[in-house]
């Protein structure tokens, strides 16, 4: 990927920040306040974002019923006045991002305890955190427009730090915690490719949208 002098200073701004989310991740796996329920927890946060977060792909509806709503007012305009491939894209990230939630939600429910209930939609709700983000989000929407929109592109995922952090735990699992390790090293593989290509686009993209230099 070849970057204009611009959206490397960009990427060199953010740089510690994405290393930051990593610190905080490799932190949690190895700390002593981590237990089952901590994990369950987080994944369970995890599904939250994969299906309800506030985000580019699916803006207030989530990231299931946005992309969903979107291919529904599109079927009568495929072609017409929608591009066919633009379309397929839509469907792509429907798929792409339920089965992020399934990878979450399958590692979820394996460390079920007996009698404890598999997760569903309606188990998930936001925190105090993640409204936070969300209103950050929309309040640079709102104010910048294309730019706001890239800017909240530009930091989905978080350079995936989550995901590869979680991949590494396959070869280098805390000690007490293999079981989960390995059911967390496995969902986040199945995620990192995608969300890799979803970041790319959100980094990449910057270039061809012809900001100012203010911008
Ligand atoms: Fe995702
Ligand atoms: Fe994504």
């Amino acid at each position: 990927m070849s970057a204009s002098t611009n959206l490397r200073r960009l990427i060199d701004a953010a740089t510690p920040y994405w290393a930051g989310e990593a610190e905080v991740v490799r932190t949690y796996w190895t700390s002593r306040q981590r237990t089952r329920e901590t994990d369950r927890r987080w994944l369970a946060r995890q599904c939250y974002k994969e299906l309800l977060g506030f985000g580019i792909g699916g803006g207030e509806l989530g990231l299931f019923r946005g992309p969903l709503e979107e291919l529904r007012h599109a079927f009568p305009r495929i072609d017409v006045e929608i591009d066919r491939h633009e379309v397929l894209d839509i469907a792509a990230m429907l798929v792409a991002e339920f089965s992020h939630y399934c990878a979450f939600a399958d590692a979820h429910d394996h460390l079920a305890g007996v009698g404890e209930p598999k997760l569903h939609p309606r188990m998930l709700a936001s925190w105090a955190e993640e409204d936070a983000l969300a209103q950050v989000r929309r309040q640079h929407i709102k104010d910048h427009d294309a730019l706001g929109r890239r800017a909240c592109q530009f930091t989905e995922g978080g350079y995936c730090s989550l995901f590869s952090e979680g991949m590494r735990l396959r070869d280098h699992p805390t000690p007490g915690h293999e079981a989960s390790d390995r059911l967390i090293a496995a969902a986040c593989a199945r995620v990192y490719d995608d969300e890799f290509g979803h970041m790319l686009k959100g980094i990449a993209g910057l270039d061809e949208q012809g900001f100012a230099e203010s911008d």
